[in-house]
């Protein structure tokens, strides 16, 4: 097939939309005679409601007031568990859960609302750390605070020990991180019993919100509709969190009758929703005098707010990728996602590996000086190699060249010679610079048997005037799904990049692909997308009116006479899993991902030992990502992967108060500005994957992965401190830094 489009970098194709600011979010959709909504919170972390009142001088006959006893379904936000209400009606269980949604057209007067609302509560015991919940101060959840637990074994890890001439230990925690999407969260919905719901919102995945609406109203699927509208950036903030907004918003207008938005503003959004999950990783690892890891026992835990949402699956991919790209005979790992009293951690980037690889990542360091070996010599003792198993079991059957990333990331960094030169100038100097790598992977799709589950559907279409439409439900969240699938339908076609149209998601109008998460889209559903083009294709030369190798001009003609002729021209293809995958959900154990992205990742870093900042000077981001569909859009996914992992490595810190996010504005919760970050020197290798489009494999979520472990492990390299949390912000390598006198060690 001649890749005409494949591989270049064609103009996006909601571009011009985006840029004339003529695309539409949900902000910007006008409709007549509609009314705003609001959310009253929780202000404590856990209780029990013993009533709600009213307070004086506002015109409550004019709102419309939800609470639990006017939800017309199961009062519950429906994800893997059912133990979320989509509003606390008697048990609150952590700060910020919604209690009581109020409506009216004037949104000043609401807000004012808002505030006159009081909830009576007797407040009840709460536990917020990993700790706590893992002895029981309080119980939340089951009998053991536990949402989900793994136990992985591969050979005897009991057995190795002795093997070992060296056993090192180390903790590793990581922080919570706000996804911090450009566009807050928001939805518009109308709702009744003769039509019922339909919602337009900014979210990643519209079939999740229809599972999540249909048990809240009772109704038949066909009576849910979600539109995606224009959405402002997700990083799996959208994933599950939209699913309670359009549930507010659908109450709200089911008992009003009337149109209601409900738009977050960025301090509601930033307190309320999802962030990344805070973890603690214990390693204690096993290797020989000359390097080798015999035997590798792993803790990882996971803290996950105050209900199950996603945590089971962010716990599994953290789990499966807690060892890294390494080989080792042993490996035990026992993982688990806690209950506490935080608003419930969920989806972001990376989807629980950033935080194992950090541990993982670290730790190999640790051991390496454990063993007086350099880092690199280490890591090459031990890489995977095409024909050893992962942890899982999985066998690697490609052509995995961890020795070549490496090579190649120090002659892009220069990384020999800096460290060198660095060690050199660094004794006496105030800046100590130092630089660091990470070597990681990242499995794309769905783990496990997710993607057979999913079962993911596309459809593609032909006009007449021998245009192409594709329909899926794979939104574009500003990563590229609408360019990438165009570019993979124009080539499978061999016609310009302007005849294909992609379908606005909208459950009553385009099937399952799937949510729009895990790294799967470009990789699971594009491959869809070009099987569903070809068979277009064949189905036009099947009836004898298009040759192989035809011209755009004949294509056009066979449209035309296809659909005069026989009707709709129409393709459907469904996800099938490459053959001879193989996975085992009961003992956890198989080829957890069709393919994996490799990559090798180097910072460079200046910490000043005066005011304990670090700074990254330098990133080289090399990885193997199968083919770029896209070089600037690819280009683009690195370079804002590593930045936002350059916030949660050294400043974005949520501070905490009794379960309570205290710095939710965006002048105290500190992100990295284009002053923080430095050149990011963007680098693929292409080892084509023979089930991805093109050969393509996903990068989405790869770029979250490195960064961290990368940094702090150049700011050892700076200062001879091992950091063993993130983000080091100056207040933490202040700690690590300095003694009880306050002296620098
Ligand atoms: Mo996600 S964290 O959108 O898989």
């Amino acid at each position: 097939m001649e890749e005409k489009y494949f591989g270049h970098s064609v103009p996006r194709k909601e571009g011009r939309e985006k840029v004339t600011g003529r695309a539409r979010y949900v902000d910007d959709l006008a409709f007549p005679d509609k009314l705003y909504g609001v959310t009253v919170r929780s202000s404590i972390a856990r209780g029990r409601i013993l009533g709600i009142r009213f307070g004086e001088g506002i015109p409550w006959s004019e709102f419309t007031i939800v609470t639990a006893a006017d939800i017309p379904g199961k009062n519950e936000i429906a994800t893997i568990e059912h133990d979320q209400p989509c509003l606390a009606a008697d048990l609150i269980n952590h700060p910020e859960e919604p209690i009581v949604l109020l409506a009216h057209p004037d949104r000043y007067l609401l807000e004012e609302a808002r505030r006159a609302v009081q909830v009576d509560v007797e407040p009840l015991p709460a536990i917020f750390s990993i700790e706590d919940s893992i002895a029981k101060r309080a119980v939340l959840y089951g009998q053991d605070n536990i949402f989900k637990e793994y136990h992985l074994e591969k050979g005897d890890v009991d057995a190795a020990w002795a093997q070992a001439d060296i056993i090192v230990e180390g903790e590793y925690r990581t922080g919570a991180q706000e996804q911090l999407y450009i566009e807050n969260q928001g939805m518009i919905a109308t709702a009744n019993p003769t039509e019922g719901v339909t919602v337009w919102g900014s979210l990643q995945c519209p079939y999740y919100v229809h599972k999540a609406l249909i048990p809240l109203f009772g109704l038949p699927a066909d009576k849910i509709r979600v539109i995606q509208a224009e959405t402002g950036g997700g990083f799996g903030g959208k994933e599950e969190y939209p699913s309670i907004i359009a549930a507010h918003a659908a109450l709200l207008a089911w008992k009003s009758g009337k149109r209601v938005k409900i738009i977050y503003d960025r301090a509601e959004d930033m307190v309320a929703t999802t962030k990344r999950h805070p973890s603690r990783t214990r390693h204690r690892t096993g290797v020989t005098r000359d390097g080798k890891l015999v035997a590798m026992d792993i803790d990882f835990v996971l803290d996950g707010g105050a209900y199950a949402t996603l945590s089971s699956v962010v716990l599994s991919r953290g789990t499966i990728h807690a060892a890294g790209p390494y080989s080792c005979p042993n490996v035990r790992i026992h993982s688990r996602a806690m209950a506490t009293n935080a608003p419930p951690h969920g989806a972001f980037r990376g989807f629980g590996a950033p935080q194992a690889l950090f541990a993982a990542e670290r730790h190999m360091d640790q051991i390496a000086r454990a063993v007086n070996l350099t880092p690199e010599e280490f890591r090459r003792r031990n890489f995977l190699h095409k024909g050893q198993t992962t942890i899982t079991g999985q066998l690697i059957n490609e052509d995995v060249n961890l020795d070549g990333l490496l090579d190649r990331a120090f002659r892009e960094s220069d990384y020999l010679a800096k460290r060198e030169r660095f060690a050199r100038e660094n004794s006496g100097a105030t800046v100590k610079r130092g630089i660091g790598f990470a070597a990681f992977m990242h499995g794309a799709g769905f783990t496990g048997s997710g993607e057979v589950y999913l079962a993911s559907v596309v459809e593609v279409e032909a006009t007449r005037e021998g245009n192409v439409r594709v329909l899926a439900a794979s939104t574009e969240i500003g990563q590229g799904t609408n360019t990438v699938f165009s570019q993979i339908a124009a080539d499978a076609l061999g016609i310009s990049y302007d005849r294909i149209e992609i379908a606005q998601p909208d459950t009553g109008a385009v099937p399952n692909s799937g949510p729009t998460v895990a790294s799967r889209t470009a990789m699971v559903v594009g491959h869809l997308v070009e099987t569903a083009a070809l068979d277009i294709k064949q189905k036009l030369v099947d009836a004898g009116l298009l040759c192989d190798a035809c011209t755009e001009d004949e294509f056009v003609r066979a449209c035309r006479r296809y659909i005069e002729t026989r009707g709709p021209l129409r393709s459907r293809t469904q996800y099938e899993p490459p053959p001879g995958l193989y996975w085992d959900d009961k003992k956890y154990s198989g080829d957890a991902y069709g393919t994996y992205a490799w990559a090798v990742y180097v910072a460079e870093v200046a910490v000043d030992t005066i005011t304990y900042e670090a700074r990254v000077t330098d990133f080289v981001a090399l990885q193997e990502i199968g083919k770029v569909i896209h070089p600037v859009l690819a280009a683009g996914q690195i370079e804002g992967g590593v930045a936002q992992a350059i916030g949660m490595a050294l400043y974005e810190n949520v501070v905490w108060r009794e379960g309570r996010m205290a710095n939710g504005q965006m002048t105290n919760y500190i992100m990295p500005t284009a002053a923080d970050i430095p050149p990011i020197r963007v680098f693929f290798e292409e080892h084509p994957y023979p089930f991805g489009p093109h050969g393509a494999k996903g990068i989405g979520e790869l770029p979250m992965d490195g960064p961290a472990p990368a940094i702090v492990n150049a700011i050892e390299n700076a200062t001879g401190i091992s950091v063993r949390e993130i983000p080091a912000t100056p207040e933490v390598l202040m700690e690590a830094m300095t003694d009880k006198a306050g002296a620098i060690v």
